[in-house]
């Protein structure tokens, strides 16, 4: 057989062998893509975790979850001694089921709250004392019930208000009642609930400057009193204008800062949506302008610079979680376009580049 028949003999097994091996392999997801960088989280809600097409997605997708409602006190304990745990539950076994790690969502917020541990059982305003002995019993019941699924908590949820200057702490109920002391009591009581779990502070706009410093100052002090706090959730809800423009060198420069009080930061909320209204959030009523070209491609530039910057920050940026599955789910509506999946469960240009990273040009 002369040279030329036995090279393209080889190159045809070669060929028939490599799709072969294409054809059982497959396709990599976001979780794969980022081994070696961070976990890739989802919250959930009960229709994610009960669809085949969703949990199928999931399970590609993802390698952590975090219910994004079920968890909340307000939700799973609305009545002094009324437990619902039905839902959370089946979060928490769908992760058992499939060996997925659970991120605590969260046991102290002033939104979704036990706002009747407000009122003592006679009906008069609660003590400081009656609030924290409710509240203890609320982390420790929660905790102790999830702590073999759970790896981390968010202990406590947006305490610090959003103004640049005056008193850096939201003006709560808890705040009012108890001062910021309460922060510290939560921290306590989850770690001593569960030893093991790794304990945030989570919030928005955390890497806007005059948050991010009242973020790292109260997290500082935290740490100089022994409290057992281990990282910094940053929730990371952007919108296309900002994710464009000056998003990655504020969240470069927050990491950086936080890194320097805690070895644990993670992105818990990741989404970005597709109107420039800080704060409020537009939900798109049905005759809102469609979604242009431009906007879908501000987006997959937003994700990637956004990941880019993880990225960089892998050696303390440990898990990145995104808000929803997908457009259907967002707490943001469709119209806003926030996430790597559309309404239909399918992947965004902006998922590939978030995923394919590797094949795009440093
Ligand atoms: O459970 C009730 C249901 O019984 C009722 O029929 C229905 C209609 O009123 O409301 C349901 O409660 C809703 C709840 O989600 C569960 O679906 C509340 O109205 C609704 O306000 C609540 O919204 C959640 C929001 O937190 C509450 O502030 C969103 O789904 C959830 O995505 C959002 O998540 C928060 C994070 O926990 C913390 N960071 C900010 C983020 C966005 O707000």
């Amino acid at each position: 057989m002369n040279s030329t028949i036995k090279i393209a003999c080889i190159a045809f097994a070669a060929l028939v062998c490599t799709n072969t091996v294409n054809a059982k392999k497959p396709e990599q997801g976001l979780k794969d893509a980022y081994k070696g960088y961070f976990s890739i989280g989802v919250a959930v809600n009960q229709r994610n975790i009960s669809d085949p097409q969703q949990t199928a997605l999931i399970l590609k997708e993802f390698n952590s979850i975090t219910s994004e409602n079920d968890m909340k006190p307000g939700e799973i304990h609305p009545g002094r001694g009324v437990w619902n745990f039905e839902k959370a539950d089946k979060v928490a076994n769908f992760c058992r089921e499939h060996h997925i790690k659970l991120r605590g969502h969260n046991l102290c917020w002033h939104s979704q709250f036990c706002n009747w541990m407000f009122t003592s059982p006679d009906g008069t305003p609660a003590t400081k004392e009656q609030v924290y002995a409710e509240l203890k019993d609320h982390i420790f019941t929660v905790v102790n019930r999830y702590k073999d699924i759970v790896y981390c908590w968010d202990v406590v949820n947006e305490a610090m208000s959003d103004s640049p200057t005056g008193n850096p702490f939201r003006d709560s109920r808890m705040y009012k009642l108890c001062g910021h002391d309460f922060i510290d009591s939560c921290f306590v009581w989850a770690h001593q609930a569960d030893p093991k779990a790794l304990l945030f502070y989570n919030d928005y706009n955390a890497s806007q400057t005059h948050k991010r410093d009242h973020i790292y100052d109260m997290v500082k002090a935290m740490k100089d009193k022994g409290i057992p706090i281990d990282g910094i959730g940053m929730q990371g809800h952007y919108n296309v204008v900002y994710g464009t423009q000056n998003m990655a060198e504020q969240v470069d420069s927050a990491i950086t800062m936080y890194s320097k009080v805690v070895k644990h930061i993670q992105f818990t909320e990741v989404d970005i949506r597709a109107n420039e209204q800080m704060g409020g959030q537009l939900m798109f009523s049905r005759d809102a302008a469609p979604i242009t070209d431009e906007i879908k491609a501000k987006l997959t530039q937003s994700y990637a610079n956004l990941f880019q910057v993880l990225r960089k920050h892998k050696k303390v940026v440990d898990v990145v979680t995104f808000w929803n599955l997908s457009d259907k789910d967002s707490w943001l509506g469709t119209r806003n376009y926030p996430l790597l999946f559309d309404e239909n469960l399918q992947p965004k240009a902006a998922y590939y580049a978030v995923r394919d990273f590797k094949k795009l040009k440093k």
